[in-house]
């Protein structure tokens, strides 16, 4: 008899993951994890919110926060939502939660009961797989092309029955696919989720690092059952934890409830830093000017470099923003020999069914440009060109 509980039977481990780590020799260029490289990290800055945050008297950032987060981040982040999202952002809808990862968590948590419908995006973020799955939903796969997620086909299976308690979307620059929702369909989406009656969660951790085209309005801007959830991870440091979600009144909460019982509250030190620096006059939008300028270089890398190395075999529509490449492949190239090839020759890449519910195989690789320099990507990009090579050279 097992002692653990049915719902750890959803817990897996990814057994590519492990395929493709175990098969890499040497040193790693690595087009793998989506994450700011340290020379993006702002050490300085935060060095000096951290002497501000302990030098004040009542030694507020080293005490319990209340659950909902820290007072003064929480006003500062409702103000950002208003003036660069035009979003109705009341502080009281507000939660800060530990990373956006604990946001998917506990809105799960008080959404769902086993056997309940979400749709998901194909390809997704696994890291919201991960989150929802521990819930036993039913995932329904919509596909992602260029514009984002295909609403017309949400449209046709909600018209043949599908009554999905949530939809989960990264309507930019999304990781995996790179792809940016189009405005009509964001409001499409919306009017979808107020006639069928459920709930978007629109994750937004890259919205502010755009490097090409104009800004579209949020989902959020379009419907009320929307619960907004944004990160710092992306724009200052994924190791502070610090996220958060706009939720609807019914239920923000519920989320308050569950947070309580899972962590009393985020760290107050890491929530007191991040209010400093938005705190400070201008400093977030230079920080994120940069981080746009160092990202568009390495997006323009990768597309130079896979163009003259990879033509026919590997192919991508520019991304506008983010960290993410979504590489298609030709016939006749699983991703997970790719990767494995790649990572043979030193190149770290993922293949695309990490990124479906259900884990189907489909025929493409994500491709991250945040870590490396030009010359490295052009190097990385060499490499996986000779992965091909070693591909076509393989027995059968
Ligand atoms: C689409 C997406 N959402 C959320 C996250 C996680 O963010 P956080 O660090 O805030 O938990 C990531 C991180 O890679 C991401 O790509």
């Amino acid at each position: 008899v097992s002692r653990l509980a049915a719902r750890v039977e959803r817990m897996r481990p990814s057994r590519l993951r492990e395929l493709v780590a175990a098969s890499t020799s040497g040193p790693v260029l690595s087009l793998g994890g989506g994450l700011p490289p340290p020379e993006a990290l702002p050490t300085e800055a935060l060095a000096e919110a951290a002497d501000r945050v302990l030098a004040r008297p009542d030694r507020l950032a080293l005490q319990y926060p209340p659950t909902e987060g820290d007072p003064g981040l929480i006003e500062a982040i409702a103000r950002d939502l208003r003036t660069r999202l035009g979003l109705d952002a009341p502080a009281d809808r507000l939660v800060v939660t530990t990373g956006s990862q604990q946001a998917f968590d506990l809105i799960a948590k008080v959404t769902l009961d086993p056997g309940d419908a979400v749709v998901v995006e194909c390809p997704t973020y696994v890291g919201a797989l991960r989150a929802l799955a521990v819930y036993q939903p039913a995932f329904v796969n919509v596909p992602v092309d260029a514009g984002g997620m295909d609403t017309a086909r949400l449209e046709h299976l909600l018209s043949g029955g599908l009554r999905p308690k949530l939809c989960y979307v990264v309507p930019n620059f999304s990781n995996p696919s790179g792809a940016t929702m189009t405005a009509e369909r964001r409001r499409h989406l919306a009017d979808l989720a107020m006639r069928y009656g459920f709930l978007v969660v629109e994750d937004d951790p890259y919205g502010q690092l755009r490097f090409a085209g104009a800004d579209i309005a949020p989902v959020a801007a379009h419907a009320p059952e929307v619960a907004y959830v944004g990160s710092f991870s992306k724009v200052v440091a994924p190791g502070l934890r610090v996220g958060y979600v706009l939720a609807p009144d019914a239920l923000r909460r519920p989320v308050v409830l569950a947070k309580q019982a899972a962590d009393l509250a985020s760290s107050s030190f890491n929530q007191g830093l991040v209010a400093e620096l938005l705190a400070r006059e201008g400093w977030l939008d230079g920080h994120v000017e940069g981080l746009r300028r160092l990202y568009c270089e390495r997006a323009d890398a990768l597309a130079g470099a896979v163009a003259r190395r990879l033509p026919g075999r590997l192919w991508f529509d520019p991304p506008e923003g983010g960290m993410f490449a979504w590489g298609s492949l030709g016939d006749g190239v699983p991703a997970a020999d790719l990767a494995v090839a790649a990572a043979a020759r030193g190149v770290a890449v993922v293949p695309g069914e990490e990124f479906v519910a259900g884990g189907e195989p489909v025929p493409a690789v994500r491709l991250s440009f945040s870590m490396l320099g030009p010359a490295d990507i052009d190097r990385a990009v060499e490499r996986i060109a000779l992965a091909f090579e070693d591909l076509n050279q393989g027995p059968g």
